[in-house]
């Protein structure tokens, strides 16, 4: 053991590090290319909304003074929105989703405690908890590529401390079915936190997709989780809400950081939440292009799951890190680190250079079957 490890929490030293997506510069440098298009962390390409820019600009002349401490105006604003009262006393914000989920590892997760979720599905979580001790139980996706709550249920014990349900999850886009994620949230015993991590929840267009805000009770340890990376087009400002009831979140607000997030970002997403037009446009967008590239793709003979969020998940049938490859020589960087491809759905004009991308690197027959 060097002697930073014997310094380093147990926990900390065998995390492995985060992967992130590549970036278009890296890509270009790699490969020589001028034109480089990244579908591969499902950020919004169809930007920001403009009146969040116009905040942004607004809010840079006074960069110098710190911002709202506890984001008490953007709490109160997001509470009233969903249904709960003016104190902003049910909602905490953090620096972008990630934030939260590194913070519920850091208040909840002691050495031993059982964590029970299922995998693929976003990691940072699973990752606070080793970080802090904790012991991750991740069940196999269903073979429709959903959480499997039934599995879950079953793998609840006296140690189980906190499940995570992604809905719909990143990285298979499915969602699980409303009204049986509603009982399994009203099955947990008391012992047990629930983590719903709605970032992707707007996109779904389809009302049987339900969140689970509505389910806060006071007594029940239900956490619901959103951001303003995603349907909102701000994943550089880094925002993310979250909301609990009273007894969870005056714990929650100890643990925040004061100044969580910059005057600029505020002054963004408070601008956002009142830009109904590109909310509306962007989902409306988002839904024809994902109709368009899943039929693209299954006419090349892939299957693909059905998305209900700004990406699809989708088997090639070929070896998926050799094709994520071999689609970053032609300027298209997907992610290829997971079994199946995960494709970011873009604006027409993108998607439709993606799929001719994909077809053309078929064609060259590099790619090898997936074993
Ligand atoms: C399911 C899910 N949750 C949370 C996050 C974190 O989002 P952010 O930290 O940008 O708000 C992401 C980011 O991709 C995600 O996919």
């Amino acid at each position: 053991m060097n002697k930073i490890d014997a310094l380093t929490k147990p926990g900390i030293q065998n995390i492995p590090p985060y992967v992130p997506g590549k970036t278009s510069e890296s890509v270009k440098e790699k490969y020589h290319l001028d034109h480089v298009l990244k579908l591969a962390s499902n950020e919004n390409q169809y930007g920001s909304s403009p009146k969040a820019v116009a905040a942004i600009k607004e809010a840079a002349d006074s960069a110098n003074i710190y911002p709202d401490p506890f984001c008490m105006g953007l709490r109160k604003k997001l509470g009233v929105m969903y249904g709960f009262d003016d104190s902003g006393d049910n909602v905490i914000i953090s620096a972008g989703a990630s934030g939260i989920l590194s913070l519920l590892g850091e208040v909840f997760i002691c050495e031993g405690d059982e964590y029970v979720t299922c995998e693929p599905t976003f990691g940072a979580l699973n990752s606070a908890v080793k970080r802090n001790g904790g012991k991750v139980i991740s069940l196999p996706v269903t073979e429709d590529q959903v959480f499997d709550l039934d599995a879950m249920a079953a793998k609840i014990t006296d140690k189980t401390k906190m499940v995570y349900i992604c809905n719909p999850n990143n990285p298979t886009g499915t969602a699980v079915d409303s009204d049986k994620l509603r009982s399994f949230i009203h099955s947990m015993p008391e012992h047990v936190i629930t983590v719903i991590d709605e970032a992707y929840i707007e996109f779904a267009s389809d009302p049987a997709v339900e969140s689970m805000v509505s389910e806060i009770k006071e007594g029940l340890n239900l956490i619901v989780i959103k951001t303003f990376s995603k349907i909102y087009g701000l994943a550089g400002e880094r925002v993310g809400y979250t909301f609990m009831n009273k007894e969870l979140h005056s714990i929650m607000q100890k643990a925040t950081s004061v100044f969580v997030v910059g005057r600029t970002s505020l002054a963004a997403v408070m601008a956002a939440l009142d830009d109904k037009e590109f909310i509306e446009s962007t989902c409306e967008r988002i839904a024809e292009g994902r109709e368009y590239v899943t039929k693209e793709l299954t006419a090349l003979g892939w299957k693909v799951w059905p998305s209900k969020t700004n990406f699809v998940y989708a088997d090639s049938h070929l070896d998926t890190a050799i094709l994520a490859q071999e689609l970053e020589k032609k300027g298209l960087i997907i992610r290829g680190n997971f079994k199946y491809s995960r494709i970011t759905i873009g604006r027409m004009d993108q998607n439709r250079e993606m799929i001719d991308i994909i077809k053309t690197v078929m064609a060259e027959g590099n790619v090898p079957a997936a074993e």
